[in-house]
């Protein structure tokens, strides 16, 4: 029997408790491993829920009980988090986690400790939910050479982009109807600024091209400026709003950037819709391929964390080897990175030939829209649009375009 402990009985941490009992026979049958959770960590008690038996308030019983051979981190945030993985990683428990913000920010640091002490240090879940994509990265596609991650990989902005296009509603009025409906946390900052999908993409950039890629050096722009008429534009384009984090490798140059992108309806990131996230990886061998499903949840998320606790246990003593080196990859500068811009103008498109003396060829976009037209320009460096737009007046706001 392999003992687990669970620290945190909020919604991952209940979830992983219902995943291991629910499908106890089936992982024994599949896998080998008979999982037991001994403990639950948290400051409540559940006086009505039978997990009871198990809570304990105190992080010294788990730690210092050799029995427990696996310690499941979901409580999220940096500390009490990051003390309690490393203390277990030391004793030569595995651990396994879902906390982005902590993978993001010391992941190479644990996952150094844990091969230190012949352990391991497991985060599937921190990134896509229950979506597959750090198993593969990290197994299955290391015979590839990965050149491009593109990810839709928070749930809450897909919803609000969503449900702004399908219904013409402004980001203001669906964000609150999101906390309403408990999908987007009472502080959103983290989702809507982009800074969830940009430790994640940061993480899944380590992972694909081997060197320490920092959250903090990845250019992120997050959802809150989109508006109801960038939407009329994009269906007049027939396109539609994604908040996409992207990562590409050239030789040694590493880039990565997390904005608000047009996409095409040909392009197999238009139909990831709600709270669903995908992650397209190109690789040399591979080609395209795309993983999709649900990005957050209860019961999705716990299933890629039992994943892991899986693995763990088929692994004790030895530990997973999951690394990217310590090493810091320097990241290309994004100016240099060139794509198509839509830009909204105010006064009316007779402006064309003005604009085309600054911007070059441009196609103007046309909605309907009161003492306004659009244009998108030709492929260009964000350096060089940057440049262009400085020298015009009357820019209401521009978005990427992605081309595939
Ligand atoms: N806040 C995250 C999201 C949760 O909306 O995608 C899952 O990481």
């Amino acid at each position: 029997m392999v003992n687990v402990a669970v620290l945190g009985y909020g919604t991952v941490g209940s979830g992983v408790v219902k995943v291991i009992d629910t499908n106890h026979d089936s992982i024994l049958e599949k896998a080998g491993v008979d999982l037991n959770i001994k403990y639950v960590l948290d400051l409540r008690d559940f006086p009505d829920d039978p997990i009871q038996e198990k809570i304990v308030h105190d992080y010294e019983v788990i730690v210092n009980d050799p029995e427990v051979s696996i310690v499941v981190e979901v409580m999220g945030g940096v500390e009490p988090a990051y003390t309690f993985t490393k203390r277990a990683l030391m004793a030569g428990k595995s651990v396994c986690t879902s906390n982005k913000e902590l993978v993001a920010r010391c992941g190479t640091e644990l996952q150094q400790l844990a091969k230190e002490n012949h352990a391991s240090y497991l985060f599937e879940a921190s990134c896509g939910g229950g979506i597959p994509i750090i198993r593969p990265l990290r197994t299955s596609l290391t015979a590839d050479v990965i050149d491009e991650i593109t990810g839709i990989l928070n749930g809450t902005t897909n919803y609000i982009l969503t449900k702004m296009i399908e219904e013409g509603l402004e980001f203001d009025d669906v964000l609150k109807d999101a906390q309403q409906k408990g999908y987007a946390e009472r502080n959103p900052e983290a989702d809507v600024e982009g800074h969830d999908a940009c430790r994640k993409i940061a993480i899944l950039s380590s992972l694909a091209y081997g060197k320490r890629v920092d959250f903090t050096d990845v250019y992120t722009e997050g959802i809150t400026k989109i508006t109801s008429s960038d939407i009329v534009y994009a269906k007049k384009m027939n396109k539609t709003i994604k908040l996409l984090a992207y990562s590409s490798r050239q030789g040694d140059q590493v880039m990565a950037m997390v904005a608000p992108y047009l996409v095409s309806k040909e392009d197999p990131l238009y139909a990831v819709n709600g709270v669903f996230n995908a992650i397209f990886v190109h690789g040399n061998m591979l080609g395209d391929a795309m993983f999709y499903g649900q990005g957050a949840g209860k019961e999705a998320t716990a299933s890629a964390v039992a994943g892991d606790v899986v693995e763990e246990a088929q692994m004790l003593g030895t530990g997973v080897v999951s690394s990217w080196k310590p090493e810091k990859q320097v990241l290309t500068d994004v100016s240099s990175t060139e794509k198509p811009f839509f830009v909204r103008m105010k006064g009316d498109a007779l402006e064309k030939e003005n604009l085309e003396k600054v911007f070059g060829p441009i196609k103007v976009i046309g909605a309907g829209l009161e003492g306004e037209f659009g244009f998108v320009t030709e492929k260009m460096s964000e350096a060089s649009y940057q440049e262009r737009a400085a020298k015009v007046d009357g820019i209401i706001g521009m978005i990427r375009v992605r081309e595939k």
